[in-house]
């Protein structure tokens, strides 16, 4: 079978090439990002492979069927990108990798707790100019404060596990909460409880219709004053504008992306000699007590090998007529 890999950096292929030597698959790796102008690259291919902001809309989908293709491998956990209706229509079948590492992304919202709350990321660049000051660098302890995780599923619960080590408290909430917390130390409230409570709020869910900018100027309100925010999981949960007039008024005391809502033509590149316009994103950057990192959550060596191994297993498996192995989802 023939894949076409879109949107690949030297990473993918590293990981790739090396669990492919299994399958044998003919695979045909481009630096394009997948849409409805480039979606033609994928002639003579049975399946395409793609990454979280490929463009999987309709035009996109409605194409690549056009082509012949039959698969689309998301190389990802999420697919919030991905129109599944259009992909039913067009008798696509979309497999996902639902889990390479929640580790990887509870471990990288720990680290950002950690770097807001101790100021990590002012002291690495006043140090490498030989300034031992420390005006300006005063955090907090985490203990005894108040997390609040919006979404318990795999990352979710794992973070939680993470925190109940530094002894705060950790307030939860999740539509669907898990009947059995395995231990864990965590009350489950509603959201108006949570926003109210907490010092610290983690976004550990989905991009879905209800939780669509669920970060907005009335939630904000809703919080303490000074609250951190932190979002690992999609950029879309947070209308940024109105997180900037937070962090104007003071009202959030800091905030840790490492998703953001207009990332896609700018996250995963170096864009360190272009003009960015996204004045939104630059202001955002401005601020001293926000951090972004660039989509960066999910990457480590095991994540990688993870994602290699269960989309090539994927691909297997639609081959073979048993979509039982990895995460069909269509
Ligand atoms: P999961 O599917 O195991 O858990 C998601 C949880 O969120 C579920 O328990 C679900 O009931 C809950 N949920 C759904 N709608 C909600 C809402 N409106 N409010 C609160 N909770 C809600 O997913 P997992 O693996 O824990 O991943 C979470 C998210 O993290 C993914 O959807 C993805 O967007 C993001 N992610 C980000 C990565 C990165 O590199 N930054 C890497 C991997 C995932």
């Amino acid at each position: 079978m023939k894949i076409a890999f879109f949107n690949t950096k030297e990473y993918d292929r590293e990981f790739f090439d090396k669990y492919n030597e299994e399958y044998q698959f003919e695979i045909e790796y481009f630096k394009a990002e997948l849409n409805p102008k480039t979606a033609k690259l994928a002639y003579g291919s049975e399946a395409v492979c793609a990454f979280v902001n490929d463009n999987l809309g309709d035009e996109t989908l409605t194409e690549l069927s056009k082509l012949g293709v039959k698969l689309v491998l998301l190389r990802c956990a999420g697919f919030n990108n991905c129109d599944l209706g259009a992909a039913k229509q067009n008798g696509l079948v979309i497999m996902r990798v639902p889990e390479y590492s929640p580790f990887a992304v509870a471990e990288h919202a720990v680290g950002l707790i950690l770097s807001l709350s101790r100021k990590f990321h002012k002291a690495y660049n006043r140090t490498r100019d030989a300034n031992f000051s420390l005006e300006g660098l005063m955090g907090f302890d985490l203990h005894a404060k108040t997390v609040g995780v919006i979404g318990t599923g795999k990352i979710g619960l794992i973070l939680i596990k993470i925190l109940n080590g530094f002894g705060v408290k950790v307030l939860a909430y999740d539509p669907y909460p898990v009947q059995d917390k395995k231990g864990l130390d965590f009350e489950y409230c509603d959201l108006k409880t949570l926003y109210v409570s907490s010092d610290i709020i983690t976004l550990q869910c989905p991009l879905t219709k209800d939780s669509f900018h669920m970060v907005n100027s009335e939630s904000i309100n809703d919080m303490k004053d000074g609250v951190i925010i932190i979002n690992t999981s999609r950029g879309a949960l947070i209308n940024a504008k109105d997180m900037i007039l937070g962090l104007k008024n003071k009202k959030v005391g800091g905030l840790a992306i490492d998703v953001y809502e207009e990332e896609s033509e700018i996250f995963f590149k170096d864009m360190s000699s272009k003009i960015i316009e996204d004045d939104t994103l630059m202001r955002l950057m401005s601020f001293p007590n926000v951090l972004v990192t660039g989509h960066q959550a999910f990457f480590t060596d095991t994540a990688m090998e993870n994602i290699a191994k269960t989309t090539l297993a994927n691909a297997k498996s639609f081959q073979e007529q048993n979509y039982s192995v990895g995460g069909t989802i269509v």
